[in-house]
Order: structure tokens, then C-alpha cells, then sequence
């Protein structure tokens, strides 16, 4: 018998890990992943390409204006066999990563008609099931009845340093207290906006792996996963 198929929601706080927790598992299990905080940076990037910041003000008049001129897009990367985020149709993986990006995508993800296109676009992708999609509201906002939904978190500290290494093992620059600071007001942001805020769903799993290595984390997700799917 097929296993059934099941929407898996990970939300959870910056840099804890969420995409490669849910690529890993979307891979084992033949599922489509999506980083939902790709379409959040795209859209980042899209502003800051067409300079509609004043420092941290974002003009949202602008944004507004030409939100229908942006599409946000993934395609499956043959190497790697993970997506990678298109802006209208053209590939920036890579620069939706950089630190000029982090810094002011949370302002974006807070403007409320940004959101209401993003869920939109994220619940089409999801209506088929056999997703797994990692985000901030995708077990609350999203997709409120995923069969399995997982809220991940670990210590502001721990989650700087591995961001840390992970932008040294791509060639990119920046200091430890400049990420962790980067964490914290992303962290703060992100629960205290008012649409749409960061919370644990009610019925998702909350996981910690500040102190567990990837192997226990991949094991523990397939047990749950199996769980949800019903496979014995
Ligand atoms: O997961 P990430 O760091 O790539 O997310 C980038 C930003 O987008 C982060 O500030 C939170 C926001 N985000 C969101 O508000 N809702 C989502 N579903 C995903 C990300």
C-alpha cells in the first residue's frame, strides 16, 4: 500500500536549521520542498534592487505599485536535486542569502499585502499534498491542517555560529556578533509583527536541537513522520 500522502509544516525561529531539516526529509521521503522564506527574500531583493528603502523605511506605496510585477518561482537544481528560487525567471539563489538581504527581510515580511500574496502562492503549491514546506506560519496561517506539523528552535547563540560557518564555507564575510545580532532582531521582528506573527501552532511538535546532531534530528523527524503518514 502507498503511504499517504500529507502536507508537513516546519516552523520555527531564523537560522535553526528549519531548510535543511525539511530538504532532508523531503528528499528521503519524495516530497517537493519548499523554503517559504526563499519567496519572503526574493521579494527583499526585488526592493532593494528597485531602491524602495530609505534605510530601514521601506516605501510600501512603491512596493504596492509594483507587486504584480513580481513572480517568485523555484526550480529544481538536476546537481543538487534541490530547488532554487527564480525572480522573475531568473536564478538568485545565491544573492536572496547575502547578508544585505537577511537585513531588511523582515521589514518586507511584515507589509501585509506581501504576506496575503506569498500564503496564496505557498497554499497553491501545497494543494496536491506531498509537501514539505518550512516557514514561520505555515503551521499556523498556511496550511492550519497539515497532518504533521514541527516547530524547531534552538539557542540564539548556536544558531549565529552555524550561520557563521555557513556563510565562511560559501566565501562570504561577517563577524560572529554582527549574525547573532542579526538573529536576535530577526527573532524579536518576526514574533512581534502584527500580521501573522511567529508562533508554535497549538498542535505542533516543538524540537530544540541546540545539543542534537543532524543524524538524531533526521531520525527523530522520519519517526514522526511515519507517525502522521501512518506508516507502521
Ligand atoms: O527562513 P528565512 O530566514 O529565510 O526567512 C526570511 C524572513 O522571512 C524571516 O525574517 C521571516 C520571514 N518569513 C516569514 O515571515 N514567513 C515565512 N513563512 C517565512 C519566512
Amino acid at each position: 500500500m502507498q503511504p499517504r500522502k500529507i502536507v508537513i509544516a516546519i516552523d520555527g525561529y531564523a537560522s535553526c536549521g528549519k531548510s535543511t531539516m525539511a530538504k532532508e526529509l523531503a528528499r528521503k521521503i519524495g516530497y517537493i520542498y519548499i523554503d517559504s522564506g526563499a519567496m519572503y527574500r526574493a521579494v527583499t531583493l526585488y526592493c532593494l534592487r528597485n531602491d524602495f528603502f530609505d534605510g530601514d523605511t521601506l516605501r510600501t506605496d512603491d512596493l504596492l505599485q509594483h507587486l504584480d510585477e513580481i513572480e517568485v518561482s523555484f526550480v529544481l537544481n538536476s546537481e543538487t536535486g534541490r530547488p532554487e528560487t527564480l525572480l522573475n525567471g531568473k536564478n538568485v539563489e545565491q544573492e536572496i542569502r547575502t547578508l544585505a538581504v537577511s537585513e531588511k527581510v523582515s521589514i518586507v515580511a511584515a507589509v501585509g499585502f506581501v504576506r496575503r500574496k506569498l500564503v496564496a502562492l505557498q497554499q497553491a503549491l501545497g494543494k496536491n499534498k506531498g509537501i514539505v514546506m518550512d516557514g514561520r506560519d505555515i503551521g499556523t496561517v498556511v496550511f492550519p491542517d497539515a497532518e504533521l506539523k514541527i516547530f524547531l528552535t534552538a539557542a540564539p547563540e548556536v544558531r549565529a555560529r552555524r550561520r557563521l560557518a555557513e556563510m565562511q564555507a560559501k566565501g562570504q564575510t561577517a563577524s560572529y556578533e554582527e549574525i547573532l545580532r542579526n538573529v536576535k532582531e530577526r527573532d524579536r521582528i518576526d514574533e512581534t509583527r502584527e500580521v501573522d506573527p511567529l508562533r508554535r501552532a497549538d498542535d505542533a511538535l516543538l524540537l530544540d536541537n541546540s545539543n542534537l546532531t543532524l543524524a538524531q534530528q533526521d531520525e527523530w523527524l522520519m519517526t514522526q513522520y511515519r507517525r502522521a503518514a501512518g506508516i507502521e
